[in-house]
Parts: C-alpha cells; sequence; structure tokens
C-alpha cells in the first residue's frame, strides 16, 4: 500500500501540514511525500504544451515530462493537504494537477468521448485549514469533480479546520477537534 502525500503546505507552522500527518499516521502502508514547493512545477505555455502533445502523439508515456501523472496514476490513496487561499488553494496545486492530467496516463477517452479513469487509488484526502469560513466550492469540489470525472478516483473525503484565523477563536481547539474525527484507527504506540 503507497499512499501519495501531496504537500502543498509552505508556512514552516502549518496547521494544514499538521492535520495531513495526523491523517497520515493513521492510514496503512508506505507514504511517498512529493513537497510541491521543492518541485519545478511549471504550468503549460505554448512551447510546453507542444511539445506534450508530440510526446502524446508519439505514445512516449515514460518520458520524464508525465512523472507526475504516472506516480499519481500507481498510488493506493492519495493524501492531498492545501491551506484555503483566496477562495480556493495555492495556485502550485492547480500547476500540479495540471502535470496529472495526462490523456493516456492518469485518464483516457472513449470512442464517444467520454473520459474514464486510469488511477489506482479509490480513495482521495483532502486536508485544509482556513482562517475564516472555508467553502469547497472552488477547491475541494474542482478537484473531487477532476477524481471522479477523470481519474477514476470515487471516494473523495474533506477534512477542514476553519475559522482558525477569527479573533476570539481557539485555534488549538479546533484544531484538536478536527484531529480527534480523522477517520481510520490510531497506529498502536502513537
Ligand atoms: C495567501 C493567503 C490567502 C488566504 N485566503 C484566505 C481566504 O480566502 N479565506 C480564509 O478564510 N482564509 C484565508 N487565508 C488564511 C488561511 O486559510 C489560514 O491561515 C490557514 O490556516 C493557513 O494554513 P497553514 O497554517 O497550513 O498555512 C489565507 C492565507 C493566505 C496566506
Amino acid at each position: 500500500m503507497v499512499t501519495l502525500f501531496v504537500n502543498v503546505c509552505v508556512r514552516e507552522e502549518s496547521r494544514t501540514l499538521g492535520l495531513a500527518k495526523a491523517l497520515l499516521e493513521r492510514l496503512p502502508g508506505e507514504v511517498i511525500e512529493l513537497k510541491l514547493e521543492e518541485e519545478n512545477l511549471l504550468p503549460l505555455n505554448g512551447e510546453r504544451l507542444a511539445r506534450r502533445d508530440s510526446l502524446l502523439a508519439a505514445r512516449q508515456f515514460g518520458h520524464g515530462m508525465f512523472r507526475y501523472a504516472r506516480q499519481f496514476a500507481a498510488a493506493d490513496t492519495v493524501v492531498v493537504a492545501a491551506p484555503y487561499w483566496d477562495l480556493s488553494f495555492p495556485a502550485l496545486l492547480k500547476t500540479y494537477m495540471e502535470n496529472v492530467s495526462v490523456v493516456g496516463v492518469s485518464f483516457d477517452y472513449s470512442p464517444e468521448g467520454i473520459p474514464f479513469g486510469l488511477c489506482r487509488a479509490r480513495h482521495l484526502y483532502y486536508v485544509t485549514t482556513a482562517g475564516g469560513p472555508f467553502q469547497p466550492d472552488f477547491g475541494f469540489r474542482y478537484l473531487e469533480a477532476l477524481c471522479r470525472q477523470y481519474y477514476g478516483i470515487p471516494n473523495c473525503h474533506l477534512i477542514a479546520a476553519e475559522g482558525l484565523d477569527i479573533l476570539g477563536n481557539d485555534p488549538a481547539a479546533i484544531l484538536e477537534k478536527a484531529r480527534k474525527a480523522l477517520p481510520g484507527e490510531e497506529k498502536s504506540g502513537q
């Protein structure tokens, strides 16, 4: 069992990362961490899109350009940890998803033009924390739609702690409550 941990947290004292680590401790098997900040992720531009198109036309799915898509498609479980930024998630995550969304690797199309998934994972966990009230519409829901309609990952679980930066709230207590509600079983001896 391999869990791919897509870490989109950038702050040293990231609360999202703390919550995600607590979840990872409860999931079985090996964890492979991908810290997006340390990856040289680039959005598609004209040159990269043309290169990608010609590689895909030649069915060169083993090319380095598709390494994120191959890794994502092969994972047994995916955990994404992303803070709530500007009603969504950091642009780093969008760039990553652009790199993951590769026809022939993470999804494909039927002869009728309907997308179907090529990903192994059955579960994706999306962990986030928000300063104010959390709205899932522009971040989590987007990722959930990609998983269901393209990648073939049927179960997307939202783990969110909100209101952490609201004056008068107790962020430690909010985070503790979220930790207590995490799925999975606590590993023995921890
Ligand atoms: C660039 C940026 C944008 C943010 N945008 C929002 C927002 O739209 N709504 C909100 O409630 N909080 C927003 N926040 C606050 C964060 O969601 C909150 O502090 C979160 O817990 C940060 O996660 P972290 O501790 O893992 O870095 C924003 C913070 C940053 C740095």
